[in-house]
């Protein structure tokens, strides 16, 4: 099997808050993830978390319209990678009541989005200012013979 490559990496992507941007961000990410050797259940699992913080993005920071951008930024370390979801929507008012599981201020939606994140990734942190954005930092380490 060929040597993946292990040293630093990083990639920036910033799109307008249209849905359709979802599946983008989502391919980008796994690709820039699949450098390395990671298994098929990590990397879905970080599709999952970027899909969730990305519609999260669009669908409640601009209301699922084309109001701003969103960025996604993914490092890569030693550790594992570091992935950044940003948007300059609506923000959140209290983070740590939007985190729990099966809140949403969307009677329609399930509640999840961050509770996925959480338990796919090993360290999620968030950060959010009413009217400024939000910010969702993810870390996804690397197991086995990836780590060092
Ligand atoms: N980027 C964001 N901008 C504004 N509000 C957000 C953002 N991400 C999450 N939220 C808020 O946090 C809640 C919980 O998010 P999540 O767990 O993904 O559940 P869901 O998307 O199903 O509502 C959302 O209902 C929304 O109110
Ligand atoms: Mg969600």
């Amino acid at each position: 099997m060929a040597e993946k490559i292990k040293v630093a990496n990083s990639m920036a992507l910033e799109f307008l808050s249209l849905p359709e941007n979802v599946g983008l961000a989502r391919v980008a990410v796994a690709a820039f993830a699949a450098q390395v050797d990671m298994t098929l259940n990590e990397l879905e699992e970080i599709k999952v978390a970027v899909s969730e913080a990305v519609s999260n993005a669009i669908i409640h920071g601009y209301g699922g319209a084309p109001r701003g951008t969103v960025r996604v930024a993914v490092e890569r370390t030693q550790a594992g990678l570091v992935i950044i979801v940003e948007d300059k929507g609506c923000g959140i008012p209290d983070v740590a009541l939007a985190m729990q599981p099966a809140y949403s201020t969307d009677p329609e939606r399930m509640g999840l989005g961050f509770a996925f994140m959480q338990s796919f990734m090993d360290d999620l942190e968030v950060t959010s200012e009413v009217d400024r954005g939000t910010r969702v930092k993810m870390f996804k380490s690397f197991k086995g013979e990836n780590g060092e």
